[in-house]
This record gives structure tokens, C-alpha cells and sequence, in this order.
């Protein structure tokens, strides 16, 4: 599946993208931000992510001329029922509503191709960039998990949940 627009294109990974990928996600506050991403963020981790394939999870690559720009993806796929939405952009892109749009891509692709009724996000509570995204496309606010969210170095973080039904 490919999903193209005039500021970007939505793409399977290939194993090629392995240097870009480690290039671009290599961001304090992206790794911040996410659950599993570590920062450094190395060309091994990207390779052994893209190696990675599970069958209830699909990863879109966010190309921006030519080039790896982020990713977005559905998570725990649940068939004609719901999805867990998951996103970063290069920080060279933010601010400029890139992601607002690369989100209602996936909504219109998860309500009509995947036929769920029900896209939802967790977003730790400082993220007020990943709020905004959600909030923009028509996402509700249902209330904060707390410490529901156990990053890479064992800390506990609560999350707000997002979510948006058809
Ligand atoms: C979150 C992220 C994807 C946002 O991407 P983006 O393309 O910069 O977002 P947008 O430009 O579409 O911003 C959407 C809205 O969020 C708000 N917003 C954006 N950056 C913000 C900031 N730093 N603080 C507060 N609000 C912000 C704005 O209201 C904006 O709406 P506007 O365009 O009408 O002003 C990007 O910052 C990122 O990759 N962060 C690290 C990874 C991450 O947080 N992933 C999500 C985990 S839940």
C-alpha cells in the first residue's frame, strides 16, 4: 500500500532504508517521546527494527523528497475493530503541519481500507506537539492512564489517552 500527497509519501519499510532511518530518528526528544526508541539510536538498531515483522502491526515510512522522514503505524491490530496509532517526523520538519496531515491519511486508511472502528494514541503527559496532532484531527481527550507507560530505563510514565471513532 502506498499513500502519496503533494508534501510526502506513506510507504512500506525496505531494509535499504536502514542508514536514513538511523540518521533521522537519532533525536533526543523523539527518544524521549516514544516508548522502545533508545537515543544513541544506532545503525544496528535500525536494521534489527526493520527486520522485525509482526503480523498485527503495519509501519508506514514517511518519505519527504526522496528521503526517510519519520514513521507512522498502526499497533495492535484488531480486525474490523481498533488499532493503536504511533508517529515520529524528523526534526527538521516539525512545525509545519506535516504530521496533522500525515495523521488523516491514516485515519481515512484505518477507517476505510482496515474497517476499525476505533484509532487511539497514548501520549506522555510533556508531548504537547503529539496533543496537538491528535487534537487537530478530530481526536478525543478520555483521560490519563496513570504510569501506564514503562520506558527502556524503567521509568514509569503516565500517559493521556486519545482516541477517535467511526
Ligand atoms: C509530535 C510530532 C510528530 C509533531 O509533528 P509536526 O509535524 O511538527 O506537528 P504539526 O506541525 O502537524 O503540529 C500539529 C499541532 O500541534 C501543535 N504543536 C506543534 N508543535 C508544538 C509544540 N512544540 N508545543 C505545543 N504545541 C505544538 C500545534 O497546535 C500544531 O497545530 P498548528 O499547526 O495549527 O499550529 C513531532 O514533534 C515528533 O516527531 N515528536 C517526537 C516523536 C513523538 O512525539 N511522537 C508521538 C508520540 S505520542
Amino acid at each position: 500500500m502506498i499513500i502519496k500527497t503533494k508534501n510526502f509519501i506513506l510507504r512500506p519499510f525496505r531494509m535499504s532504508d536502514a542508514e536514513e532511518l538511523a540518521k533521522n530518528i537519532n533525536n533526543k526528544i523523539i527518544a524521549r517521546n516514544l516508548l522502545t526508541v533508545p537515543y544513541p539510536y544506532k545503525l544496528k538498531d535500525a536494521k534489527e527494527w526493520l527486520g522485525v515483522k509482526k503480523k498485527d502491526n503495519i509501519n508506514f515510512c514517511i518519505e519527504i523528497n526522496g528521503e526517510v522522514s519519520g514513521s507512522v503505524s498502526f499497533n495492535r491490530i484488531i480486525k474490523n475493530h481498533k488499532a493503536e496509532l504511533g508517529y515520529w517526523l524528523a526534526r527538521k520538519h516539525w512545525g509545519k503541519g506535516i504530521m496533522s496531515k500525515v495523521v488523516k491519511e491514516m485515519v481515512k486508511f484505518g477507517f476505510s481500507e482496515l474497517k476499525i472502528k476505533r484509532i487511539y494514541a497514548g501520549v506522555f503527559s510533556f508531548n504537547k506537539a503529539s496533543m496537538g496532532v491528535l487534537k487537530k484531527n478530530g481526536f478525543e481527550f478520555e483521560g490519563i492512564l496513570k504510569k501506564n507507560a514503562r520506558k527502556m530505563d524503567g521509568n514509569l510514565l503516565d500517559e493521556h489517552l486519545f482516541a477517535k471513532i467511526k
